[in-house]
């Protein structure tokens, strides 16, 4: 398998609004020799979330836009064809994308959303399982088109519910499941 330098891995931009968790484990994968991503920036709809101080912490870009109108949209977009970004990965991001946003990367968008899709796409997806009785949950990580967590499926992970489970129980054992998946899901889709 051939070496992947700085130089020619993918420059990936990931979009987060809260705490990052899963932005931290991307970090984590993209300094993997194998990884075929580098993120070169952060971006956040939300000047408080917790996630941007990784930037700091791994010398990333950031930059936060409110994504409230086309023309915030475009200044996203400018600033990242300026940084050549060719990958976006929406980690936790919680605002939607609008259709001329996803043409401009089309095919280059990835999301992960904490269910089995296409069962419960949008919020609030424990509790949606929970309170269907049902034996599994999970994660997925697809690419974004322009329809809410519709596009084509990548990967899944599943997570079995327990008798107890409540929202916040499922989604900590859920979470911990979203943090190997995204990178075995780059891995899928990039590795050379
Ligand atoms: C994750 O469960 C993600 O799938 C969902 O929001 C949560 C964000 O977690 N959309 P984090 O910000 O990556 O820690």
């Amino acid at each position: 398998m051939a070496l992947l330098t700085g130089s020619n891995k993918i420059k990936t931009a990931v979009f987060i609004s809260g705490t990052g968790s899963n932005l931290k484990s991307l970090i984590q994968f993209s300094k993997l020799k194998k990884s075929p991503i580098i993120i070169e920036m952060i971006i956040s709809n939300n000047a408080k979330s917790k996630g941007l101080e990784y930037a700091n912490i791994y010398k990333i870009k950031k930059r936060v836009f409110d994504f409230k109108n086309s023309l915030s949209e475009k200044k996203i977009i400018y600033q990242l064809k300026q940084n050549n970004i060719n990958l976006i990965c929406l980690a936790g991001f919680m605002k939607i994308l609008s259709k001329s946003f996803i043409k401009n990367f089309k095919g280059k968008i990835l999301n992960i959303h904490p269910s089995l899709l296409p069962k419960y796409k949008g919020l609030n997806t424990h509790e949606k399982a929970i309170k269907n009785k049902d034996k599994y949950s999970g994660c997925t990580v697809h690419f974004v088109n322009s329809r809410l967590d519709s596009g084509k499926i990548i990967n899944q992970k599943k997570v079995r519910i327990k008798k107890l489970d409540t929202p916040k129980t499922l989604a900590k054992r859920i979470l911990i499941q979203e943090h190997k998946l995204y990178p075995a899901a780059i891995m899928k889709v990039f590795s050379p």
